[in-house]
């Protein structure tokens, strides 16, 4: 049993406090919460109770909370556009950092980051929790072990889902590009890094398409109202917010604060009445077809690495189920991972298919928490190794820096039309 490291948060949404926060209170032997900073005064009362942090140390204002180093370790969960300002100060002022991806959708501010990050060398871990998920470890072991040969081709599918297209992409945080990040870089630089991850190579060039096909005025029902609770296919359409929210909250059986429905309505706990009053009145409630969303609803992308090795990409809003589905193609035989069902088999030419246990593995390295496969859990067990034990983290800076070149790049080209290389 090591030391227990003090923390604080800056950005108690979804991410900070119901996942990370959440993890750290529950951890009292590794872990004690001691300031934390919100623009959101019901979101900070809330934790500031639930955590017993002092009302003095939590802040509402971000440059009160950066005028002097509180805690060992900062975890940084604001939007896309707030983590390289926050990261910088945060280095000078000598934190442990476990920051949110995408780090940010500005090739100037990357760049910046890692000036500064040369500057006071501390660990930076980026929430690519995908590399701590025990399946997408297991994968990694696979192809190391060679035991589908020299890896070829991947085809590569990240599965939106219809409803969380809706929610996050065309209603909620992450629908307008100039807001938060385009699609690609927000939903898929997990899917870059994991990518350079396995093939063990650089990418050298993307070609991209995809548009924004559905979710806009040329597909709205006729004579639909500009809001799901007054609109006469309130309990009909498939994207209404009263199908959505109140069908998928009873079917996760009324869960007291789970995402998306804390997105909606941040007190606990979540009730039918209060989800429904919610909706009545946010953004959560617009029609879909009339939205000022402008990010993408499906994107392709092939990627060609250094070592030859190459990669289909395909993101979409279109899909019945959440999760990455991914086939690599070896030599001697193929790999194959579906997220969502929890599969994976490893098929050698000419043997018998060996299927992995995905559930098991998961309750094996990741016995407190399933989110992201069990990523996130892990991901904060690492965190602890990393500053007490100087273990390596799964991922560098400049590695998660990569995929989100990656990223930029993608869009790029689903702009200009054109192949673009990442390192010109
Ligand atoms: N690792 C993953 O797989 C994963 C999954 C989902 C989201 N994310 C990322 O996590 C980040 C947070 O997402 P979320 O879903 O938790 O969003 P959220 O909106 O629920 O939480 C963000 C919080 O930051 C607060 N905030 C905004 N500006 C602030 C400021 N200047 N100072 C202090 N607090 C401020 C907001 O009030 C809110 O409570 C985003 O960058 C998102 O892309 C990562």
């Amino acid at each position: 049993m090591g030391r227990v490291f003090t923390a604080s948060i800056i950005g108690c949404g979804s991410r900070g406090a119901t996942i990370y926060g959440n993890k750290m209170f529950h951890k009292p032997e590794r872990f004690k919460l001691v300031s934390l900073c919100d623009i959101d005064t019901v979101v900070l009362n809330r934790y500031s109770k639930e955590w017993n942090v002092a009302k003095e140390n939590c802040f509402t204002d971000e440059n009160e909370f950066f005028k002097e180093k509180r805690s060992d370790i900062l975890v940084i969960a604001t939007q896309d556009r707030d983590h390289v300002r926050m990261c910088n100060r945060a280095l000078e002022l000598g934190y442990e950092i476990l920051m949110e991806k995408p780090i940010s959708p500005l090739k100037s501010e990357l760049e910046e980051l890692l000036e500064t990050h040369k500057k006071y060398p501390r660990n930076v871990v980026v929430c690519h929790v995908l590399r701590y998920s025990p399946a997408f470890v297991k994968i990694k072991e696979l192809l190391d072990s060679k035991v589908i040969g020299d890896l070829k081709l991947i085809e590569w599918a990240e599965q939106v889902e219809w409803w969380h297209q809706a929610h996050s992409f065309v209603r909620g945080n992450w629908r307008r590009e100039d807001e938060t990040s385009p699609m690609i870089m927000q939903k898929c630089c997990h899917d870059f890094d994991l990518m350079q991850y396995y093939v063990g190579s650089k990418c050298e060039q993307v070609f991209s398409q995809g548009e924004l096909t559905f979710f806009n005025e040329k597909n709205k029902p006729e004579g639909s109202a500009d809001r799901c609770f007054e609109c006469k296919f309130r309990d009909t359409c498939t994207y209404s917010a009263e199908k959505i929210y109140i069908d998928l909250w009873h079917k996760m059986g009324c869960p007291k604060d789970e995402w998306p429905f804390n997105v909606l309505y941040k007190e606990y706990p979540l009730t039918e009445e209060k989800i429904r009053e919610a909706y009545k009145n946010n953004q959560y409630g617009r029609c879909a077809f009339k939205c000022d969303n402008d990010v993408v609803d499906y994107q392709q992308c092939l990627l060609k690495f250094e070592n030859g090795v190459s990669i289909s990409h395909t993101m979409t809003a279109f899909t019945e189920q959440m999760g990455r589905k991914i086939t690599f193609h070896g030599t001697l035989g193929e790999i194959k991972f579906d997220d969502a069902n929890k599969t994976l088999s490893v098929c050698v030419f000419g043997k018998d298919k060996v299927v992995y246990d995905v559930t098991e593995l998961i309750r094996q390295f990741a016995s407190d928490g399933f989110g992201h496969g069990g990523g996130d859990t892990v991901l904060i067990n690492t965190l602890c190794d990393m500053i007490e034990n100087g273990a390596k983290a799964e991922t560098t800076l400049e590695a998660s820096v990569e995929s989100h070149l990656m990223a930029l790049a993608a869009e790029e080209s689903r702009k200009t039309g054109k192949i673009v290389k990442i390192h010109e």
